[in-house]
Formats: structure tokens, C-alpha cells, sequence
């Protein structure tokens, strides 16, 4: 590390962040966030606060963070705003009673929209180093995100010098800005492991304020382990793709796959891994997640793009101790390019998400737990959803012990729409909406995805509604009303609704 700048503890670099300031973090998931200086931060809300000062400030991310950043922020009331996604437990909580106003984003957007001016100033740059040389090059951790931009756009930057991760990560990112328009260029990124950018984040070194060192770990949990349903979401996908390989609609060479967050996403990866009938392939997406270095060791996946490596910390340390090994394997960039729609059309991405709840036409859900409450954000999966070649999503068919469908006449809120969504497949079996009307695919949705316990009741609704997409707007809700009512859906009576 450069002996140039100014080392300082975290609680003296937080006293330069001012009430109403916005604040630009590093990282992506917990990956690559900074810990002591967010904290640090929250500390200083409090002590204003004690003095009956206003302290909030804005605060921009790559996704979601570690408790470090949202929690302890969110816990110390220090929120004015929070885009683009978050998935921790309190801010979930404060977004929801309105405590942390929040807007949702599509995660490629943010960058360019923050340089395009439309968010306001960014004041500071935190981002978590693993290493920073004289002339201000940054090399980041685990996580990019917006980190590029935001070095680009803040007043001054706070360096968090995490020594817990190796400088000899630096090989691992690929930084590249695109211009804004008039002057935007092609991204010459025509296959997964293409490098067109350079391996560190370049900053004007007198912008860097101070720099913090720090030796903490990675925060984030692991995944739930595979069961009987996630095992079986699994197979249905690795099978489906298996038959669309055979009928000639996926090249036998196989496709780039991106596959969402979280322990379904995990699953599907590992069915896919197992399933030797699906070729080694490479992963073009935003979170590499523990199964797809798992399938690295086993040489299933020979490649890896994404914006962050989301691994549990025994992960990343298998790594860091055979980086010769996974150092030309994996590649980190920064959101606007891994989840760039130009990049991902043209790659012809399979892309596979998970929804909280689907309509029987298609319409998918994935952020409104019964249409108001926020659970965590739409995150990537519009930007892939809607550019994939073949774009996939993945649900168990009842939630909470059964009490809900994840299936039901009308989504309570749409992220996705009929439009971008071809394939749905939960548990029970696999539902193709290509080339298919609105009639003809909740046949074939209430045929194969919807759980047993609910099929008939969907049939009795497709006989009530009307129209060239049959709904009755007297009772599409009536399964989120009677979960409303009774804490069940299975209890939905048709007579109450329709008039
Ligand atoms: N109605 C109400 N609650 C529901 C529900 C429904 N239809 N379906 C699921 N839930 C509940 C579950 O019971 C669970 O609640 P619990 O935590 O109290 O048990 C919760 O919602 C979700 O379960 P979780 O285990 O967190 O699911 P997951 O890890 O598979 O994540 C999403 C699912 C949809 C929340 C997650 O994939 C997500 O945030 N997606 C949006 C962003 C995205 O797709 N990013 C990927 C792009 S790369």
C-alpha cells in the first residue's frame, strides 16, 4: 500500500460525512462492502441525534449489504433515501413502516443515472480496497457495483484497506465505464471471459480523503442447504434444458447461463452441475454464488463473469488459498456491465430467477409480499429477464406450510410481464408460455406448476372470467383477501366474490 495518504480510524474519517450528504458505497451483496466506516457513520447519527441534531444521509449501493452498512445505519434512523436493493432484516422493516424511504431499481441502471445527475450529488465514496497504489489505483475485493461511478462522481473518496482480503486478488476485475450518450460505444464483450477494461478502479488521488485499515471478514450468511423442494426445482430445470438441447432450440455447445440470488438459485446450479447431459458451461450473471465454485473443482463450469463473488466465508478461503487455480476463472465487473442488456442479448443468456408469486398468465412478482410490503427489490432480474435468449423462473408452488399459492389469478404487483417471460417451472413440473395465449397458458400453468390443493380452484376461476385475457376483477384478488381474512388461501369461495 501507498505510505501517501492519510491513514485515520474509521471514526475520525466519519466526521467528515455531514447530515444530508449522499454517500456511495462499494460492493455488491455483502461482498466487497465496507464495515468499519458505515458503522462508524451510524455512531455518528446517533451522537447528533442525542444532541437533537437531524443526521440522515443518502445511501447508494451496488445491491443489498452486511449488517454493517444497512443494519447499523438503519438502526441508528440515519436513512434520507436507499436504492437500488437491500436485504436486511431492520431496513426491510423501516422501508416497509416508511422509516427509510426507498426507491427500487433495476440494478444496471443506477450508474449511468447517477452520472446522467437525475439522484443529486454524490458527496463520498467508501469503497473496501484490497489494495491501493500512489497514483490512485484501487484494487476492490469481492464486490464492484457502482464503485467505478461513484469514485468517478464523489467529492472525496474514504478508502476501507481490508487486510482480511489478499492484494493478490488484483487480476480479478475487469473496470470498464461506458460513455454516456451522444458518445456510448459498443461493449466489446462477445464471450464471458472478455477483458475490456483494466484490473483496478483509477481515481484522482487527491480526491482520496483517508484511508481506514481494517482486517474484518466477509459478512453474509451461507445457503440453506438443498431439500426435497429445492432439489426438485432443480431437476425440472436441468431436465428442461436437457429437452431444449435435444429439440435444437439451445446449440449443443450450450449457452452462458445467469442464475438469480438466493438458495433455489444455488440449488438449480448444483442440478444443473450433477445433470451430464447439459455440457460444461460458463456463467455470465451478477452473483457467483457458492455451488458455481463448487462446479468449478469439479470442471462443470469452466468460466465465471459476474459483479460480485457472494461466497460464505469457508468459500472465499478455499479460494484466496488456490487463487493460481481460480484466478483466470472468474471475472468481476461492475454492474452496469454485468448485467448490461447490449451484452446480455448478445451473448444469448439463459436466464434463470426465482418469483414470490406468479399469475396463472404469466405475470410474475418477485418483490411485493401480498402487493405491499417490500422484500427485498426487483435487483437484476428485469435486466436479464427481459434481454435473455430463453429467460426461466423458478418458484416453489405454496408458500408458508402451503397457506399460500405462489400461483393465483392476478400478480398482486408486476416486475415481470407476460412478455419477457418464457418459461415457469416450480416443483410440480415445468409450464412453456412460448407462442402461447393468454388462455392456452394458464392451462398449461394451472396443468403443470400449480400445487394439487389448488388446481381446481384456478380451474373454477378461468370458468368465472372473461375476455381475451380471462379475468374477472371482481375476484382476482380473492385469494390474497381470503389469505388476508382466514391466514389461508385453500378457504377461497368463489360465490363471495363474483357478482
Ligand atoms: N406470498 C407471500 N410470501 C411468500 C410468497 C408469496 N407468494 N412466496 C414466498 N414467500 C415468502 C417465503 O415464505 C419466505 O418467507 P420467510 O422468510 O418468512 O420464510 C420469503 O417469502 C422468501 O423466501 P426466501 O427463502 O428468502 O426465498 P429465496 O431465497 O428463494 O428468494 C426472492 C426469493 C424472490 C425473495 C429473491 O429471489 C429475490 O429477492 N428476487 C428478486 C431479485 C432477483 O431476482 N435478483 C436476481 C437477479 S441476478
Amino acid at each position: 500500500m501507498s505510505k501517501k495518504f492519510t491513514i485515520m480510524t474509521a471514526d475520525e474519517a466519519a466526521v467528515y460525512v455531514n447530515n444530508d450528504d449522499n454517500v456511495g458505497f462499494s460492493g455488491f451483496t455483502a461482498a466487497g462492502c465496507p464495515k468499519a466506516v458505515p458503522a462508524a457513520i451510524a455512531r455518528r447519527a446517533e451522537a447528533e441525534h442525542a444532541k437533537n441534531n437531524p443526521f440522515k444521509i443518502g445511501i447508494f449501493t451496488g445491491a443489498s449489504t452486511g449488517d454493517s452498512l444497512d443494519g447499523n445505519l438503519v438502526r441508528a434512523h440515519a436513512i434520507k433515501f436507499r436504492t437500488p436493493y437491500q436485504s436486511n432484516e431492520d431496513m426491510r422493516n423501516a422501508i416497509n413502516t416508511g422509516d427509510a424511504p426507498y426507491f427500487d431499481m433495476h440494478l444496471s441502471h443506477l450508474a449511468q443515472t447517477l452520472r446522467y445527475g437525475y439522484l443529486g450529488k454524490v458527496n463520498y465514496a467508501v469503497i473496501e480496497a484490497a489494495d491501493i497504489t500512489d497514483d490512485g489505483e484501487i484494487i476492490p475485493t469481492t464486490g464492484v457495483g457502482i464503485s467505478p461511478t461513484v469514485c468517478q462522481l464523489a467529492d472525496k473518496i474514504i478508502i476501507e484497506l481490508n487486510h482480511w482480503h489478499p492484494r493478490e486478488i488484483c487480476g480479478m476485475h475487469d473496470i470498464y465505464v461506458p460513455l454516456d450518450p451522444p458518445n456510448r460505444q459498443a461493449i466489446p464483450i462477445y464471450h464471458p471471459s472478455d477483458r475490456v477494461g483494466t484490473p483496478y478502479i483509477k481515481v484522482d488521488p487527491s480526491k482520496i480523503l483517508a484511508v481506514v485499515e481494517t482486517n474484518l471478514e466477509n459478512e453474509g450468511g451461507g445457503f440453506a442447504p438443498v431439500d426435497e423442494i429445492t432439489a426438485k426445482i432443480g431437476d425440472n430445470v436441468a431436465n428442461f434444458l436437457v429437452s431444449e438441447i435435444k429439440a435444437g432450440r439451445i446449440p449443443a455447445s450450450f449457452l452462458p447461463v445467469q442464475s438469480g440470488v438466493g438458495n433455489i438459485a444455488n440449488a438449480v446450479l448444483g442440478s444443473m452441475g450433477a445433470n451430464k447431459n447439459i455440457p460444461i458451461f460458463e456463467i455470465y450473471t451478477e452473483v457467483i454464488q457458492d455451488s458455481v465454485i463448487e462446479l468449478m473443482k469439479t470442471n462443470r463450469v469452466e468460466f465465471a463473469s459476474g459483479c460480485s463473488l457472494t461466497v460464505s466465508n469457508p468459500v472465499i478461503t478455499d479460494i484466496y488459498a488456490n487463487l493460481n487455480f481460480f484466478k483466470d476463472k472468474i471475472l468481476m465487473r461492475p454492474q452496469e456491465i454485468s448485467n448490461n442488456p447490449e451484452v446480455i442479448r448478445r451473448l444469448g443468456l439463459i436466464t434463470i430467477n426465482t418469483a414470490l408469486e406468479a399469475d396463472i398468465f404469466g405475470n410474475i412478482n418477485s418483490t411485493h409480499v401480498l402487493g405491499t410490503k417490500m422484500m427485498n427489490g426487483i435487483g437484476g432480474s428485469g435486466d436479464f429477464t427481459r434481454n435473455a435468449y430463453l429467460s426461466i423462473f423458478t418458484a416453489p408452488s405454496v408458500a408458508k406450510g402451503g397457506k399460500i399459492s405462489a400461483f393465483v389469478p392476478m400478480v398482486s404487483h408486476m416486475d415481470h410481464s407476460e412478455h419477457s417471460v418464457s418459461i415457469i417451472i416450480s416443483e410440480q413440473g415445468v409450464a412453456d408460455l412460448r407462442g402461447k395465449s393468454p388462455v392456452q397458458r394458464a392451462q398449461t400453468i394451472i396443468e403443470n406448476c400449480v400445487h394439487p390443493d389448488y388446481k381446481q380452484l384456478l380451474w373454477d376461476y378461468l370458468k368465472l372470467s372473461k375476455g381475451y385475457t380471462p379475468q374477472n376483477l371482481y375476484a382476482c384478488f380473492a385469494f390474497h383477501q381470503t389469505f388476508m381474512e382466514t391466514g389461508d388461501m385453500h378457504s377461497v369461495d368463489w360465490r363471495k366474490f363474483v357478482k
